[in-house]
């Protein structure tokens, strides 16, 4: 059943690559037009759409918080993402031109169900982004688009969420082909790229072992914090709620802009912090500002951990270890940003002799609110 692995998550990590190109399997016409005419949802209900929500819980929440720099960039309408445990509690503002976005490996999280159905009762036209065909939560949604991960067995979730957040471009990418956006030249270099993210992933996957060294290394640690910026933070989030439920350690991602709010002042010696570098091309602003971030923490005593682009030389004197990742445009980053964080949470738990399948407390679908 592990194929040769012995845990459920190692095989699920290795599957990434396919879970991705399955997920993108035809829906990127040969001329680079996507379609998604299974979602159902009316190309007229889409052009209208004034505002979209994502609703989700833990990693589906990750997934949403990027997929708002997506939606916002490309299509220009406001999104938010809310925790599905928080949103029909605040009496969220609702009407028919508002898409809601409900992000669902297991399809029966209560929380995601409750608050989708609340939504409904609001008028508002619900999308199910869901990897389990027949769940509640996209018999219960206008509309549903199917990641294709195939089962995920191990409790924490490594292969759904990369094909969330391919669900969560194609959606995005999507919303600004039907109606048009100033970013078409972009969308198609994107939807370009998308298509050969799969290969990429599995570059990243063939370059762990210095991770899982290093992450055996840290296995007598209480704490590891994780920075990034822009879609970088979700991802520290990522990584800090795989090693959370995992390694049983505490773990936090902050925004590096935040650093200086507060979170600097826990910056010890030998303090191991992951950063997520951003992209030097582009957004380089993002760039310069995260390398003055590593400084800072340096100086301070951390030991960092960076992941950076292959060529992104500027990084190299303030790592004490230093993680490549392909070069995508910055939007796709978290598709190869994420593997290693997942790889070296499942490492330090291993280490650490934890269950990783299966880690103490926690459920795979939770199915009460
Ligand atoms: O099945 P869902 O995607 O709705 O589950 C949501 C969360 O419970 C889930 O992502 C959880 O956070 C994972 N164990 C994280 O690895």
């Amino acid at each position: 059943e592990k194929g040769g692995y012995d845990y459920f998550m190692l095989k699920e990590i290795a599957e990434q690559p396919k879970a991705v190109a399955d997920t993108l399997l035809g829906r990127i016409g040969t001329d680079g037009r996507l379609s998604l005419d299974e979602v159902r949802i009316p190309d007229a209900v889409l052009r209208e759409a004034q505002k979209v929500v994502i609703v989700a819980c833990g990693t589906a929440f990750h997934a949403g918080l990027i997929a708002k720099y997506a939606i916002e960039h490309w299509t220009r309408i406001p999104c938010e993402v809310e925790l599905a445990s928080e949103f029909r509690y605040r009496d969220p503002i609702l009407d028919h031109r508002t898409l809601v976005i409900a992000i669902s490996q297991s399809g029966e999280t209560m929380d995601t169900l409750m608050a989708l159905r609340h939504a409904r009762e609001q008028g508002a036209k619900v999308l199910a982004i869901c990897n389990t065909n027949g769940s509640t939560i996209p018999r219960e949604s206008d509309a549903v688009l199917y990641t294709h991960a195939g089962p995920e067995v191990a409790v924490a979730s490594t292969k759904a969420f990369l094909t969330q957040l391919v669900a969560c471009y194609l959606v995005a990418l999507y919303l600004g082909q039907v109606r048009g956006t100033k970013w078409g030249d972009e969308i198609q270099a994107v939807v370009k790229e998308l298509a050969e993210i799969g290969t990429q992933v599995e570059e990243v996957l063939g370059t762990m072992e210095p991770v899982r060294e290093l992450a055996r290394g840290l296995a007598g640690k209480n704490t590891v914090l994780f920075l990034g910026r822009h879609v970088g933070h979700p991802v520290a989030l990522e990584g800090a709620l795989k090693l959370k439920e995992l390694a049983y350690m505490h773990a936090e991602g902050f925004a590096a802009g935040e650093l200086k709010h507060g979170p600097i002042a826990l910056i010890e010696e030998d303090l191991p912090v992951v950063v997520i570098v951003p992209s030097p091309r582009g957004r380089s602003v993002l760039h310069d500002k995260i390398v003055s971030n590593i400084q800072e923490i340096r100086a301070r005593g951390a030991r960092t951990i960076v992941i950076a682009e292959e060529g992104d030389e500027t990084v190299v004197p303030y790592a004490d270890h230093l993680v490549r990742i392909p070069v995508t445009p910055t939007l796709l980053q978290p598709l190869v940003a994420t593997v290693p964080l997942q790889v070296f949470a499942c490492e330090l738990a291993t280490a650490r002799g934890n269950e990783v399948d299966q880690p103490r407390n926690l459920a795979k679908s939770v199915t009460v609110e």
